[in-house]
């Protein structure tokens, strides 16, 4: 790879909840001076809290040292608004996967960044291309698909989009592997690799419980033993999140306009629910 990652100093990471929490921890951890914004200082602040709480874990369990963990937090400064990324070279936005506000976000990034900065976003679904269309600078805009959670998972997902460059490409692969990722290449089509398979296995679950195939623990512990996952799709629907699914079941649905994509209705009516999952105490589950 003929990347110099040496022009990469400061990481920005758009988005400070669970996933962008979880890219700003990997990205300090590995050397780089982090940036972390949200809309406001103090929700930046908590996703630096929730960061300082999984080092302590670490700590605990003796995988790093206190000092390790003062050095790595001191790497990461929580900032509030995105004005203050103007001092990034490598831009992850991972704020809610909403189409509307990423576009928004994307042209606005593209206005207080530095011209050289690239401009990757995390989302799950929604293509690269169109993203990268609200910027005047598509060549340098990429996906960068982290996988939940992120400490832990291994996976990168990169996606090129139409216009994206050569070095754009090369710099994220070289970053992805210094943050310890193995990476894979999509393209930019609805759902790249990943949730264009895990999405539509969730969704039959979920279409599987609806149908009173079986219960939610013998449709989970029927996959889990029976297939080797980790966990059930039931409960990683409640880990990822059940309005995330059903966005990402939506694009897939439009995008592909073929009806095999269709979000069962159960999953809508869960999210109408306000039952979102693990974050907001009761999906499949209560929490
Ligand atoms: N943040 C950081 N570390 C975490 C964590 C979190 N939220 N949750 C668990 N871990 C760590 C634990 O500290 C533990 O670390 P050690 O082994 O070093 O002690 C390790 O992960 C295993 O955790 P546990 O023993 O508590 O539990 P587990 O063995 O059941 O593993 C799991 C938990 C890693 C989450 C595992 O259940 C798993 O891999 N589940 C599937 C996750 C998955 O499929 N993720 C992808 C979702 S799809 C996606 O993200 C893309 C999208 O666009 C929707």
């Amino acid at each position: 790879m003929s990347a110099d990652l040496e022009q990469i100093k400061v990481i920005g990471v758009l988005g400070a909840g669970q996933m962008g929490a979880g890219i700003a921890q990997v990205a300090a951890t590995v050397g780089y001076q982090v940036l972390l914004a949200d809309i406001s200082l103090e929700r930046s602040e908590q996703g630096k809290a929730g960061v300082e709480k999984q080092l302590t874990r670490s700590v605990v369990k003796e995988r790093i040292t206190e000092a390790q963990k003062t050095e790595i937090l001191g790497r990461l400064t929580p900032v509030g608004g995105m004005e203050a990324l103007s001092g990034a070279d490598f831009v992850v936005e991972a704020a809610t996967e909403n189409e509307e506000l990423k576009l928004k976000l994307f042209a606005q990034l593209d206005e207080y960044c530095a011209p050289h900065a690239i401009l990757a976003t995390n989302t799950s679904s929604i293509p690269i291309t169109r993203i990268a269309a609200a910027t005047t600078r598509p060549h340098k805009v990429i996906g960068m698909h982290f996988m939940n959670p992120v400490p832990v998972m291994k996976l990168v997902e990169v996606i090129k989009g139409l216009a994206t460059d050569e070095e754009t490409y090369e710099l994220t692969e070289a970053l992805a592997a210094k943050m310890g990722k193995t990476t894979v290449l999509a393209r930019d089509m609805p759902g790249f690799i990943v949730n264009r398979i895990l999405m539509p296995m969730i969704n039959e679950a979920v279409t599987a419980l609806y149908e009173g195939i079986g219960s939610r623990e013998d449709i989970d512990a029927g996959m889990k033993l029976g297939t080797n996952q980790p966990m059930g799709p039931l409960t990683l629907a409640d880990f990822i999140g059940l309005d995330t699914c059903l966005a990402i079941m939506e694009v897939l649905h439009e995008g592909m306009g073929d009806s095999k994509y269709r979000p069962c209705p159960l999953l809508k009516q869960y999210v109408d629910a306000g039952w979102m999952g693990r974050k907001s105490g009761r999906g499949f589950y209560e929490y």
